[in-house]
């Protein structure tokens, strides 16, 4: 008797621990959404309206990078640290013939720390070099972009994933090309553009480990074995890993280096977009199903919202970001501010109608609101002002499209990004 007594006693703990560690139901409702006001863009903290190119460069644009920094992806620490480029190999018939193929390890290395990056490069075999590129980070590991044989599957972290057998972190075979629809390799060469990649993992393993592992420690000072408030999470360190596979393509002669688009899906788009606001040599930037941290407004909170987010990915975005937990109104910056960081540069936000956990309207919405700042800037900046039907894309210097189906990267969206690119890199 005693004994159910207390098997009954340990079930109810187990159960309530289970309801309270549930996250909040998502609010998927329009009408339930808070009034709320943009932080303008066009006025600095100091009240300064910011009405010409020269006061967008010098005032608020480096006003807002700032603030992003500091409330939101944190700091990336100013050392330099020692960085090195090996060709690992180089197949010139790769792909049929249709691509030289490089596999290229950036080495960085501070103190007595080293960090490897294993890059993989296509640049087409049919076209006058040096080529545009794009370049994007992969989740699964360079094998898993290609069915080639010979490209060693990765043996960083990965996620696991059982639907290709993933379950201790680490890929196996199967894992080979198990993403090629995702990157569509053969379609971007022929269309004369390069495509480098480069596993995420390699730069920093997406999981919660007090920043032991990865490129944070590299940057420690002696003494140092956490980070600051303020400094740099795993997006942050993301971003910057992909800026120094550009430091490696502007070196290769076969890459245009001043026309490197940089691309990311979900987690890797909001990468994308904070790496292309930190590092102004990427001349393109698109944003896959970004979602909260990436395009989607956080002042929406609608899907996922600041406190969903850091309570899963504790490690994703500064520790200060916590502070706008529930919060959002609080928070000195908004998503379209990302996006005019971005500013004159082309940028294309791309949305899944099914993908309602991204917020598909708050990505346009941050679009649209960063139209008046790409417009200071004399271009075209946002065409419409209100969201195009589905599978209609818009190709002004703000790039769009919500297209029908799930969170994902798939053929249509990189056949919209090849136009894109098109027009705005050839
Ligand atoms: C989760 C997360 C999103 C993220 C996505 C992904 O769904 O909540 O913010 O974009 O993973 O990266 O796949």
């Amino acid at each position: 008797m005693k004994k159910r007594y207390l098997t009954f006693n340990i079930l109810l703990l187990v159960y309530s621990q289970l309801i309270f560690a549930q996250p909040k139901n998502p609010n998927y409702d329009e009408g339930k959404i808070p009034t709320y006001t943009l932080p303008n863009v066009l006025e600095s903290e100091g009240g300064i309206i910011v009405n010409s190119v020269d006061k967008w460069f010098n005032i608020r644009r480096p006003e807002i990078l700032k603030l992003f920094k500091q409330n939101v992806y944190g700091e990336i620490p100013q050392q330099d640290i020692k960085i090195s480029f090996k060709l690992q190999s180089i197949k010139n018939d790769a792909l049929n013939g249709l691509a030289t193929r490089k596999q290229v390890k950036i080495i960085l290395s501070n103190h007595d720390k080293t960090l490897t990056l294993s890059v993989l490069l296509y640049t087409p075999n049919s076209c006058q070099k040096p080529v545009p590129a794009f370049l994007g980070l992969n989740f699964i590991g360079n094998q898993s972009v290609t069915n080639e044989l010979d490209i060693p599957i990765t043996t960083n972290w990965v996620g696991n994933y059982k639907k290709y057998h993933i379950s201790d972190h680490k890929a196996g075979e199967q894992t080979r090309g198990c993403k090629t629809y995702r990157w569509q390799i053969e379609k971007i060469l022929k269309n004369g553009y390069a495509i480098a990649t480069c596993h995420y993992g390699d730069i920093d393993p997406d999981f919660d480990d007090g920043f032991q592992n990865g490129i944070h420690p590299l940057f420690y000072k002696e003494g140092q074995n956490k980070l600051q408030s303020d400094e740099w999470g795993s997006i942050g360190a993301w971003a910057w890993g992909l800026s120094r596979i550009l430091d490696y393509l502007e070196t290769d002669k076969d890459v245009d280096g001043s026309r490197v688009a940089v691309i990311g899906h979900s987690r890797l788009g909001k990468t994308a977009l904070w790496a292309g606001a930190l590092d102004q040599r990427f001349a393109l930037v698109i944003s896959n199903d970004s979602g909260c941290g990436g395009a989607a407004l956080f002042r929406r909170r609608i899907g996922e919202t600041v406190e969903m987010i850091n309570r899963s990915f504790p490690h994703w975005f500064c520790e200060n970001f916590k502070n706008f937990n529930n919060k959002e109104d609080k928070l000195p910056v908004d998503q379209h501010m990302l996006i005019s960081l971005i500013a004159p540069r082309p940028v294309y936000i791309a949305s899944a109608e099914e993908d309602r956990w991204a917020d598909p309207k708050g990505e346009f919405l941050s679009a649209l609101n960063a139209d008046p700042v790409y417009r200071l800037l004399k271009t075209d900046g946002f065409a419409v002002r209100e969201m195009p039907a589905v599978n209609y894309p818009l190709f002004s210097r703000i790039g769009y499209h919500i297209r029908s189906g799930k969170h994902d990267l798939s053929e249509y969206d990189w056949q919209q990004y090849l136009f894109f690119a098109d027009k705005f890199m050839k």
